[in-house]
């Protein structure tokens, strides 16, 4: 990490609060399909991530995706519209950069989603995941180069990276909206492909539950920074080999039809934590 690195976090930061983002205690970073959370946010202020000195330029078709600060569940949320993927040719610093900025705005708790493909045998397309852990698959760290202790420690504590009070509290959320919802373990590939039908075999008998090509990098730098991670996955389709095809429109389709218990019960979280 280097000094040049250190600045564009400040900068981003000063920016931000410039623009009248100056207290977020809830970082929320809303996956494919997802997003639309953010538009309940109340006296939202919204900023084009282009617009953000240091942000990483999105390349994603259409609209480049946006920070949303505003009210959500009686807290002052800060949510990503889009993020940033390592398959789209983004280094780890840069797909890690937003979680940064965040907890330099002061944010304690982060809540990450994510679309994500079902291994275990008794999932289903529409299910909703609290993810209790993670397989770091991708062969790559956003913590490797020298270590900035301003930052966090050169060796971060994994144990609970996601963490446990967390967890139980989305499951109490879920019971009071009569919502099933699944746990597992998230195993994270870097993409973009999908998977053969032979590595869902592997990430089955490695422990993996869901499988997605996000999330990980953003959870290690947020356990660097000391922030308090929830993470949940949208179950969107089979992985590969327990149904015929994978395409994209299915993870569309999928997301648009749990959408709204998805935005109630990470709503009904942030209110409680
Ligand atoms: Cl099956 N695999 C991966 N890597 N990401 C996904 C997925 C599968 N389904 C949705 N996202």
């Amino acid at each position: 990490m280097n000094r040049e690195y250190l600045d564009s976090i400040g900068k981003a930061a000063v920016y931000l609060k410039s623009k009248g983002i100056d207290k977020p205690t809830v970082g929320l970073i809303l996956g494919s399909g997802l997003g639309e959370l953010a538009d309940e946010a109340a006296n939202q202020i919204a900023i084009p991530y282009e617009e953000i000195p240091g942000f990483p330029v999105s390349t994603v078709e259409g609209h480049a995706g946006q920070l949303v600060y505003g009210e959500l569940g009686g807290k002052m949320v800060l949510a990503m519209q889009g993020r940033f993927h390592f398959y789209e040719g983004y280094s780890l610093q840069a797909v890690t950069f937003p979680v940064r900025v965040m907890k330099a705005l002061g944010v304690e708790t982060l809540v990450v989603t994510n679309a994500a493909g079902g291994v275990n045998i008794s999932f289903n397309p529409g299910d909703l995941m609290i993810i209790t852990d993670h397989i770091n698959f991708t062969g790559a760290n956003p913590l490797i180069g020298k270590n900035e202790s301003t930052l966090g420690p050169r060796f971060t504590d994994m144990t609970a990276a996601y963490d446990n009070e967390y967890q139980k509290l989305i499951k109490e959320c879920a019971k009071e909206s009569d919502l099933a919802i699944k746990e597992g373990v998230y195993f994270g590939l870097t993409g973009p492909t999908y998977e053969t039908p032979a590595e869902i075999q592997m990430i089955r008998t490695l422990g993996g539950d869901a499988v997605g090509m996000s999330t990980v990098p953003e959870v290690i730098v947020a356990n660097h920074a000391g922030l308090r991670v929830a993470g949940i996955s949208c179950i969107t389709n089979y992985a590969a080999g327990m149904q015929s095809n994978l395409d994209h429109a299915e993870v569309v389709e999928v997301t648009t039809r749990v959408k709204e218990s998805f935005k109630s019960l990470v709503k009904d979280f942030v209110s409680k934590v």
